[in-house]
């Protein structure tokens, strides 16, 4: 028997408050038709008393408990998120925390919306480095807090939510068979969220701080971008494990928008039941779309033992990348 990286289990947590369409053309010039036509996102849902952790910490449990797995025997944790709630600790530690999972060394990992993508090749590579066997990844964003809710092109778009998932090494012939990841630092500008204000705070006077360093965003050149590299992931990872599109169960792309989905559709001769949707009711909530989506399609009873699915994901960096796995 071979050895490999399973899928263990999901969980997932979106807060409860809704943002419909409707309510974004009270906040800006905009209508639900827009919207819908350019996107395909109603509402989306936001953090308005919760953190990011708290939304992290939600999702972890819910994928221990379905995976019936102690937090005790988690080896690792990797957090991503392109919104932490402090620069330290990590997101990671606190769920780490929040879990009681002691025997886990955890960090966060920063790739935007690639972040899933990204962190599940990371838990692969340890997994294979020998240095871990059980793995929680955790995907958590409150974007809300970087969107400009005065700026039509961009608060149309984003979400907040977590995803979580549990791979396991285990004797099997299936679990990860390929994963693709890759970068183009050049385009960084196309979507851009400011940390720290990059003046000194020794040279900067009090009211030279700005609280409005919200996230910008290239909408076209992000377009361009992701309808380049999202077929050249999937060529890859299909190449890598030697397979054809023909065997293909699913598709999970980032939830960013219904035309950038519909592309992939086309480029491939997909029909709409092996692609994966959920931003109708999310929009985009950058890393933990993956993991919510794939948390809806276990618990509706969509991924079946066998079926073989891909994974991909494109965002900020900007970043993409993709995972083929069997069931
Ligand atoms: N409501 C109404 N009109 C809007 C609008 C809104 N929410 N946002 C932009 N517009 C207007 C523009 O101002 C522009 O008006 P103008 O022609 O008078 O200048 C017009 O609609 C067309 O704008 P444009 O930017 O050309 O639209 P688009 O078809 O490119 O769609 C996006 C804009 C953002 C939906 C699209 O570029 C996109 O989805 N890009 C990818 C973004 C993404 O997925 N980012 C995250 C990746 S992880």
């Amino acid at each position: 028997m071979a050895i490999g990286t399973i899928l263990v289990s999901t969980g997932s947590y979106v807060p409860e408050h809704r943002l419909t369409n409707q309510m974004l053309t009270e906040m800006v010039d905009t209508s639900d038709e827009w919207i819908i036509q350019r996107t395909g996102i109603r509402e989306r849902r936001i953090a308005v008393h919760q953190t990011t952790a708290e939304l992290a910490l939600g999702a972890a449990q819910r994928a221990l408990e379905d995976a019936d797995i102690a937090p005790q025997q988690l080896d690792l944790i990797v957090a991503c998120t392109a919104t932490p709630d402090s620069y330290t600790p990590s997101i990671a530690c606190r769920v780490q925390a929040g879990l009681q999972a002691e025997r886990a060394f955890a960090f966060d990992l920063s790739a935007a919306c690639s972040g899933f993508v990204y962190a599940t090749d990371v838990v692969d590579s340890y997994f294979r480095a020998g240095k871990a066997k059980t793995a929680l990844v955790v995907c958590a964003e409150t974007l809300s807090r970087i969107i400009d809710y005065t700026d039509r092109t961009t608060c149309c778009l984003f979400g907040d939510g977590a995803g979580a998932a549990v791979y396991r090494w285990s004797d099997t012939e299936d679990g990860i068979l390929h994963t693709v990841m890759g970068a183009d630092g050049k385009r960084a500008d196309a979507l851009f969220a400011e940390a720290l204000p990059s003046e000194n705070p020794l040279e900067r006077g009090a009211d030279a701080v700005s609280s409005e360093r919200f996230l910008k965003m290239d909408g076209k050149e992000v377009f361009r971008f992701s309808t380049r590299t999202v077929p050249e992931a999937i060529d890859q990872v299909l190449d890598g494990s030697g397979m054809t599109i023909d065997e293909i169960d699913w598709v999970v792309p980032h939830q960013a928008n219904l035309r950038i989905i519909d592309v992939i559709c086309r480029r491939y001769g997909l029909r709409k039941e092996q692609v994966y949707v959920n931003l109708d009711r999310y929009g985009n909530t950058s890393s933990a779309s993956i993991p919510i989506c794939l948390d809806e399609m276990r618990r509706n009873g969509l991924l079946q033992a066998g079926q073989t699915i891909i994974l991909v994901g494109f965002g900020g960096g900007l970043t993409y990348g993709a995972v083929l796995m069997r069931m």
